[in-house]
């Protein structure tokens, strides 16, 4: 197997850093999160709001972050900005300008790799962005920590972007795997999702990426990320 990548040295690709990705899904229409995801997330924070005080949403990798500043909008003529907030996380700085009187609205230039947060969520998006991550499973990992206890997280995955290396043979990433940390998945849309706040324990080493993957399911060059069983250390 070729030698594998940091995630500092993946951060730093032409994969990643790529100008040419669609950074600019919209919250609705024909480039949108609720296109993609089949899901909308204002919906979600406009329901969950009638029986919470407040209602937090964080969208990793939110790439120019239109979808959040769309979604802060319509929650300023609600009337909802003082009881909701919305977080946006990018290792690129293209966020678009918004209004100050979004003050719900934050959009974080940092890798998802060092976010943390004592903050808990109740929706948590990852529209097309765990493809340019090396170790994918810590980030579901931790986003499943940030969850509150009736939180939703929501993230596309592609399974032919996860190897095993077991007895130096690579394998494919079975759903099972994926089923038996607590992580639901649905191959055709190529969707995971967790609900409520849990552990996952995926019982694997992460060992490294290779970002010369090529094209997954989107017809994007993507990342693949390698792990080993824990039982094989
Ligand atoms: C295909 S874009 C999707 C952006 C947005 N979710 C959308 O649908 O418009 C993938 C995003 O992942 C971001 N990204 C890649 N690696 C990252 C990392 N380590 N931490 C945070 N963001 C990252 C890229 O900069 C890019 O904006």
């Amino acid at each position: 197997m070729k030698s594998l990548l940091t995630d500092a040295q993946l951060e730093a690709s032409e994969v990643v850093a790529n100008c040419l990705m669609n950074r600019q899904r919209q919250l609705t229409g024909s480039n949108s999160y609720v296109k993609e995801l089949g899901f909308n997330p204002l919906s979600f924070i406009t329901t969950r709001i009638q029986n919470q005080k407040s209602v937090a949403w964080l969208d990793i990798c939110c790439g120019t972050g239109r979808a959040l500043i769309h979604a802060a909008e319509s929650l300023y003529k609600l009337e909802l900005t003082s009881q909701t907030s919305l977080v946006g996380v990018d290792i690129v700085s293209q966020f678009y300008p918004y209004p100050p009187e979004l003050i719900n609205l934050e959009l974080l230039n940092k890798s998802i790799h060092t976010f943390t947060s004592s903050r808990k969520f109740d929706l948590i998006t990852c529209v097309h962005g765990l493809h340019y991550l090396g170790d994918k499973l810590k980030v579901l990992e931790h986003a499943a920590s940030w969850l509150n206890n009736n939180g939703l997280l929501i993230a596309h995955l592609d399974l032919a972007n996860l190897w095993i290396v077991e007895s130096d043979k690579l394998k494919p990433m079975s759903q099972k795997l994926l089923s038996n940390a607590g992580l639901k998945y649905n191959n055709r849309k190529k969707l995971c999702k967790i609900e409520n706040s849990q552990e996952l324990m995926f019982e694997l080493e992460y060992l490294g990426a290779d970002d010369c993957a090529g094209a997954n399911y989107t017809g994007q060059p993507a990342v693949n990320s390698f792990y080993m069983p824990n039982s094989q250390k």
